[in-house]
């Protein structure tokens, strides 16, 4: 990866957190009732215990506006002064219009401009910095930026290879262009990116778009759901994840021993553990919710930020490092000053 230049100070602040999980449960248990699988594999392979499934009437923007209500009213910001909605998902209501129009219409926010992101489950850390970017040029004061997925509506239910893994979710922030000088909490410090399409085909949803769309002949064999060499991606996933951080970190002029919490991307218990110890960071500095939730691709980022903030671990000045990996390959990182 090549290594980016340093950033002049951004004066973005998150100033609102939001988020929201479908009511349905679905445990291991459940799973292994259709697929040959067990409560024990899943566990000690992944960390995950359950995740939440939408209702058939539920798509991706319910997700997402109900979300972005709690981190508008977190933020103490009326859906009017919303100038900028980004929505990253893999799982959009429609190829169009976006996920974030049907957003801006269930919470009336009418003076936004509004666009999706698929960067998979990068995308809300690659949303927060094209934000960030409009807001540092001073394009638009306050933005939601929402991690957004139905990611039971792409998943084979007879692949036991990547059905245990996945769930539905949205979390959603506020942010606000922080005044130079001011003591804003919240603050995006620094943000890495990168990228590398020639690895498009270790994760991916092949079928159902312009590639391979669905036709008569190949639906039984399900083409329009996740296909994920996952020993490969599992492997990218540490070495990006963990060179990520340490850029993020290099940037913001800290190192991972500043580090009060990292909230990384919510696929594998051993992934986050492979990267934290390799940071140096006990497991109390660790937020890990995904014995709850499993992957929620886009979602899993900002639904442990409002966790972790509900639950009061993220206390004022405390350097935060959000990190994601996912299908392209992408991957980001980002430090905050709470
Ligand atoms: O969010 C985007 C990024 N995604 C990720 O970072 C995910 C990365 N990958 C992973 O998390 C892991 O690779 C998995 C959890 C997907 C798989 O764990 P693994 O330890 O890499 O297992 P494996 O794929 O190497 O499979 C080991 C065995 C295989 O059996 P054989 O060939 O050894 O006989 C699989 O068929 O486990 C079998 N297996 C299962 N067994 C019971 C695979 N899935 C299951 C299952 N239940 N659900």
């Amino acid at each position: 990866m090549s290594k980016p230049s340093s950033q002049p100070f951004c004066a973005s602040s998150i100033i609102g957190t939001g988020s929201y999980m479908p009511e349905k449960v679905m445990t291991n248990e459940d799973i292994s009732k259709f697929v040959d699988t067990s409560d024990e594999w899943i566990t000690t392979r992944t960390g995950i215990k359950e995740r939440r499934i939408a209702a058939a009437d539920e798509a991706t923007s319910d997700l997402a506006s109900e979300a972005a209500r709690r981190a508008m009213a977190a933020a103490g910001v009326t859906a009017e002064e919303i100038q900028l909605i980004i929505v990253a998902t893999v799982t959009p209501d429609m190829f169009f219009p976006s996920t974030a129009c049907f957003v801006q219409k269930k919470i009336g926010a009418s003076n936004a401009v509004c666009f999706d992101v698929s960067a998979a489950c990068s995308g809300f850390l690659y949303a927060l910095q094209v934000a960030r970017h409009f807001i540092n040029t001073g394009n638009r004061t306050t933005a939601l930026v929402i991690g957004a997925e139905k990611l039971s509506s792409l998943v084979n239910w007879k692949d036991r290879n990547t059905c245990v893994l996945f769930g539905d979710g949205a979390g959603a922030v506020v942010i606000r262009r922080a005044e130079e000088g001011t003591d804003a909490s919240g603050r995006v410090l620094s943000t890495v990116m990168g990228s590398d399409g020639n690895l498009a085909d270790l994760l991916k949803v092949p079928g159902g778009a312009s590639f391979c769309p669905i036709t008569p002949e190949n639906v039984a064999t399900r083409p329009n759901t996740i296909h994920m060499e996952g020993r490969e991606t599992f492997k990218h996933a540490v070495t990006r994840m963990l060179e990520a951080s340490q850029q993020a970190l290099e940037i913001a002029g800290l190192t991972a021993a500043d580090v009060a919490l990292v909230i990384p991307h919510q696929a594998n218990a051993r992934i986050i553990g492979a990267i934290a110890e390799r940071l140096g960071l006990p497991p109390e500095r660790v937020f890990m919710n995904l014995d709850k939730y499993g992957n929620t691709s886009a979602a899993t980022i900002p639904v442990a930020l409002d966790e972790a903030n509900k639950a009061g671990r993220l206390n004022k000045g405390d350097v935060v490092l959000l990190v994601a990996f996912g299908g392209g390959f992408t991957w980001a990182s980002s430090v905050v000053r709470w």
